[in-house]
Parts: C-alpha cells; structure tokens; sequence
C-alpha cells in the first residue's frame, strides 16, 4: 500500500521536458501581460522604480535591513568607491518571534527597530563618523508591494507566514520610520525594495552580466532589469537610464500544467493565503517538509509500516521541515541513520525498517525535484522574455540566485542547474551561468540605498 502511495505520488509530480518548456513559455507570456497593465497577470510585475543599479562606485557608510521570511538581518557596510567595493561590512541575525507575524504591524516594526538600535549603538561605540550626515538605510521588505517611488510602497499583501491585519494597504516605509523615531533612531530610509531586487543589485554591483536575481528561500521570487519602454503600464517619465528593475513576484504565478497533487490542493485550502502563491508552493522551503509530512501522514494512515504510532505529531502542520527533509535526502549512511534520527525527532516515528526509510527518501526526492525542475523553467521563462535562451546568443548572461533552500539543499540545488541545461541545450547553456548570491538581498539594499544616498550629489 505505501509503496502504491509512493508510485502514485511520483506519477503525478512528473515534470518532463516538454511540460518544463511549457511552463516557461507560460511564464514569459505572463510576464508580458503583467507588464501590459495592472492586473494584467497572475504575475503582477510590480515596478521597484529602481533605474540604476549599483556601479562599484559607490561611497560611504550604509545600513540595511533585510526582513523576510524566519529572520531578518540588520547589516552595515562602508563601500569603498572606485571599484573598492565593499571594504567592511558586519551584520547581526536575528530571529524573528513567531508571535510577531500575526500580531500588529506596530509591535513587529517596533522589535525590528528595537534591534536597529541597538546595533546603530555598537557602531556609535566604535567611531564617530557620522559627519554630521543623517545615516542612510536601505530596507529589504520581502513581500508584494506597489511601490509609489523608490522609498515608499504600500502592502499589496502578505504571504509565506505572515498575517497582520492592519498592515495591507499602510506606507511601509512611513511605519518603519515611525517605529525608528519611537526608539530615538534618526535614520532616514533613503530604499525600500524587494528582496529579489536587492540580489539583483548585490549580485550586479560585482559582475555586469548578472541580469536577474532570484530568491529560493522560504518564499520564492525573482526580479530582472526590463526597458522602461516596453512597460505599456508604467505611467511616469521614462528614467534617463531607460531600464527599470521588475520585482515580478512569480510566486503567485498558476497554471493548469502546474503538476499539482491532492496534498498541494489541501495545503493550499488549509495555508493562511488559499488559492494564492501556488507556484511558490510547490517549491519553496516554507512548504516542501509539509508536502513530505502530508504524504507520510497518508501512508501512515493507509498501510502499518510506520506500526501503531501516536499521529498526533505527524498530523502537526509544519512540524516536518524543510532543513529535515534535506538532512534525509542527504542521507548517504548505509542503514539510513539520520532518516531514522529525524522521524524520530520530529514526528515520534520510531523503529522504521531499512525500506521503509529508503521510501521515505523517495519522497523526499520526489517533492524537491519537482520544486527544482520546477524553479528551472521559471528561470527559462526569465531567460525566454530576455531573448537570452537561444542558441544564436552569444552575450553572457548571470543569473544570481540566493535563499536558504538554494544555499542549502545541494540536491534541489544540482537538480534545478541540470534542468536548466537540459532545457536551454549545450550550445545556448555555454552562456548562460547560475551564480550564488550568498546574502545579496541584504547588501543589495544597501547598496540601492547608496547609489540613492540624499548626500550623493553633494559630494
Ligand atoms: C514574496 C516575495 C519575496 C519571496 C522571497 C514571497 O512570498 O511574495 O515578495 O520576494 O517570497 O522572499
């Protein structure tokens, strides 16, 4: 019976080429309807009013803040200039209070600044260089927004697990700023941009032939520098440098070839945003130990080969986590130990035979390689709307991805390189590279916050 569950799980979250290609296809197509007018897509293509991206010539000290998905980061980088680049930089992690995801936007803009603070008070300890200059911020805020210009947005909506009521619709920066001056800050937030965008611009400001950054982490996205020209739905001036970085929130991106299985459809019924972020839910690392835990909890419930055990923790929403789900499928001891160490730790499920736990490492592969091909023909679609996929394109193209899924989870992350090999062929391959961006999005909004500085034309 569970083996019957595995194959018919395997079955349905087939993704061969051809479906790959058109997915990607898709993407593209939705690209340029969300581009066409507001609403025009599933993918809404919101504008970052980012028009320049970092040079290297950046001067001078900056912070950021990078709020996403489980921690948020405060960081402080003094660049160089002259292609110096970034000569110190130091952050602190902090993990975010689960309570403060669905409490008020007061409370959690209130810790976020509480621990701004404090790390402003480390440098103010250390130097005294201010120079008299209000110091410059660049906040990574890692949700959709509609921005109004490059230092104001409001909330379109919340996604990954965040709920707080009274925050769609408020001025980000506005209640940012707000929460800073409650706590005595006087910093001035000079950038607001999407996470997806700050390691578009982390990850260009070190190689010019980046053209899109991407996020697998808790949540999924990616951004990339579009003509202002072709963009029929953005109303202002064209900016003197013609572009204009897409935050294209992909995550919530549908289609009916999406390989969607009965567990998918009821985590997105049971998740706190239903029929929204589908394709984000496929293959970010908020959802794939769901996904896993779901399955098991189907096959514990339809054959005994996990013998009489308490369900109580495998019918626990999230208890299974993506970080586990990678430690079993990286599992290369002979008798599975570690898949045997992490049922037992997390779902209480205890004295599995061997091949019961290989067939739990089947799952496991099953759910992160259709995440990886997944995320592959996401990034076709990107290289699609670029012209950039074909093999008469001979200029190289970067595409710099960050996120903990990415960084960690060597197996999702060989898997979504292959694909895209296998999706673009040898020769259009050769000019296309897939570049960690460890930390991008930090950095990138402090570098946004730079080449935005209200000092910049004074010097
Ligand atoms: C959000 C995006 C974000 C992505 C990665 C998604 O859930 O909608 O704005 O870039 O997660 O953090």
């Amino acid at each position: 019976m569970a083996k019957h569950v595995v194959a018919d799980l395997r079955e349905k979250c087939g993704t061969p080429a051809s479906l790959l290609r058109d997915v990607a296809s898709e993407i593209a197509d939705e690209m340029g309807a969300g581009l066409e007018k507001e609403g025009g897509s599933k993918v809404k293509m919101l504008l970052s009013y980012v028009d320049k991206l970092p040079t290297g010539r950046e001067e001078g000290l900056f912070y950021g803040l990078d709020l996403g998905g489980t921690n948020f980061r405060v960081l402080r980088v003094q660049l160089g200039g002259n292609e110096k680049h970034v000569v110190n930089r130091e952050s602190r992690e902090v993990t975010i209070p689960p309570h403060l995801m669905s409490g008020s936007y007061s409370e959690l803009f209130g810790f976020i600044a509480s621990e701004l603070a404090k790390f402003v008070a480390d440098e103010e300890r250390c130097t005294n260089s201010t120079n008299g200059k209000k110091r410059e911020l660049g906040f990574t805020f890692s949700f959709p927004v509609k921005q109004r210009s490059v230092a104001s947005g409001t909330l379109v909506k919340w996604t990954k697990a965040f709920a707080i009521d009274d925050a769609v619709g408020e001025d980000v920066v506005a209640e940012l700023q707000m929460a800073m001056e409650k706590q005595g800050l006087d910093m001035h937030v000079a950038a607001l941009i999407n996470d997806a965008v700050g390691t578009l611009a982390g990850a260009r400001y070190y190689d010019k032939d980046v053209v899109a950054g991407v996020i697998f982490g808790t949540g999924t996205n990616a951004a990339y520098v579009e003509k202002a020209n072709a963009i029929p739905k953005w109303e202002g001036e064209l900016p003197n440098s013609g572009d204009m970085v897409i935050n294209m929130e992909w995550g919530n991106f549908y289609s009916s070839r999406l390989p969607i299985t009965e567990y998918d459809q009821e985590l997105d019924r049971e998740s706190l945003n239903p029929g929204e972020q589908i394709y984000e839910k496929l293959m970010s690392g908020m959802y794939l130990g769901e996904i896993v835990r779901r399955v098991l909890l189907e096959i514990s419930l339809r054959s005994s080969i996990f013998s009489n055990i308490d369900h109580t923790k495998l019918r626990t929403h999230f208890l299974l986590r993506t970080p586990h789900i990678s430690a079993m499928h990286h599992d290369e001891t002979p008798d599975l130990k570690i898949v045997a160490e992490k049922l037992e730790e997390n779902l209480a499920i205890t004295n599995t035979s061997l091949e019961t736990r290989k067939l739990i490492v089947e799952i496991c592969d099953i759910v992160a390689r259709r995440a990886a091909r997944l995320a592959a023909a996401g990034l076709a679609g990107i290289l699609k709307k670029l012209g950039r996929d074909c093999t008469a394109q001979k200029q190289r193209s970067v595409i710099a991805i960050d996120g903990g899924l990415f960084g960690h989870y060597t197996k999702f992350r060989e898997c979504l390189e292959s694909t895209l090999g296998e999706l673009l062929g040898e020769e259009a391959s050769k000019s296309i590279a897939v570049k960690h961006a460890d930390d991008g999005s930090g950095i990138g909004a402090a570098l946004i916050a730079a080449s935005q500085s209200q000092y910049r034309n004074v010097e």
